[in-house]
């Protein structure tokens, strides 16, 4: 079997509100996500002894508590399949508690990735003969499973990267309404060096007074394809517990004053993003903020 490589993208919140806490303690939230292009990359080459992991960072475990690790188990065990010999590398570039989807994303290409090579036909299924090579080596009778429902069971921002794109996110961010693709505007991602915990994201809110209602026009923005529209209707609950001297608005401030239409914090944080009109513009921000800030990506809505 040729290596085959998945490229798993980051995402941004385009707009993010969160609810109240739910009984079983996740927040209901209501979020727009948009797949962005910078890419993790995921290849799986047939192989070794059972399934191995390896990753370009060391400070990302590759042991079972990878959520890659953790996809694969959920996929033989619902799928009843025989585990293959396959190596599964995984090299990351999208940083980590930046609230890009880094852990999430990886995940669902794993997910994707045993969609093609079993044919199993759940998402985009456009087997090379290779992998039907090994579909025949594994001979499975293909049972009847979900991809998204695999996914809701290893994080609430899995299933929303099955199939990238615009989605609308509610609940506790399994229930996926696709939206108008966003098509322009380019993106500017900064990660400063702190990071932050998503759970402990949730708790400083809690903490915080009931936000009040205000209204959404990014559906409307999406819809009128207004990259202005979209840049003004951006909103994140969580800005409201950023602490007041993050670098989190030095960065929010320097995007602007290189030409961004807005920036705001993306899902949990740290990273923040700017929206730009146009590629020039972003990647001269770009370049200028990577001297302040090394984790900086000029990324296209994907
Ligand atoms: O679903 P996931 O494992 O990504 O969530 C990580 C943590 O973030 C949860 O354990 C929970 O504390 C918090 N969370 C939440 N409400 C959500 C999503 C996540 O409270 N909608």
């Amino acid at each position: 079997m040729e290596p085959l490589t998945l490229y798993a993208p980051a995402k941004v919140n385009l707009t993010l509100t969160v609810g109240d806490r739910r009984p079983d303690g996740y927040h209901d939230v209501s979020t727009v996500m948009q797949a962005v292009g910078l890419y993790d990359t995921l290849t799986l080459t047939h192989g070794g002894a059972g399934l191995t992991l390896t990753c370009t960072d060391p400070a990302v475990p590759s042991d079972a508590t990878n959520l890659v690790l953790r996809a694969a188990g959920r996929f033989f065990e619902e799928t009843k399949l025989p585990v293959p010999d396959l190596h599964l590398h995984l090299r990351k570039r999208i940083p980590s508690q930046a609230g890009l989807g880094g852990g999430s994303t990886d995940a669902a290409a794993y997910l994707r990735g045993m969609d093609r090579l079993y044919g199993l036909g759940l998402g985009r299924s456009d087997a090379a003969s290779t992998l039907l090579a090994l579909r025949t080596l594994y001979a499975p009778s293909l049972p009847d499973v979900q991809l998204e429902h695999m996914a809701a069971a290893l994080g609430s921002d899995v299933p929303f990267f099955i199939r990238g794109g615009t989605a609308l996110a509610r609940g506790r961010g399994e229930r996926l309404t696709p939206m108008p693709r966003l098509r322009d505007g380019w993106f500017v991602i900064v990660k400063p060096p702190e990071g932050f915990s998503t759970p402990a994201m949730y708790r400083r809110l809690d903490a915080l007074p009931p936000e009040p209602p205000r209204p959404d026009a990014m559906p409307a923005a999406l819809a009128a394809e207004d990259i202005r529209a979209v840049a003004a209707a951006l909103y994140n609950s969580f800005e409201r517990a950023v602490p007041p001297d993050s670098a989190v608005w030095d960065i929010e401030s320097a995007l602007r004053a290189h030409g961004a239409l807005a920036a705001l914090l993306s899902g949990s944080g740290s990273a923040v993003f700017g929206l730009f009109a146009r590629e020039d513009t972003a990647r001269a921000a770009a370049e200028t903020l990577r001297e302040r800030w090394p984790m900086t990506f000029a990324a296209q809505p994907v």
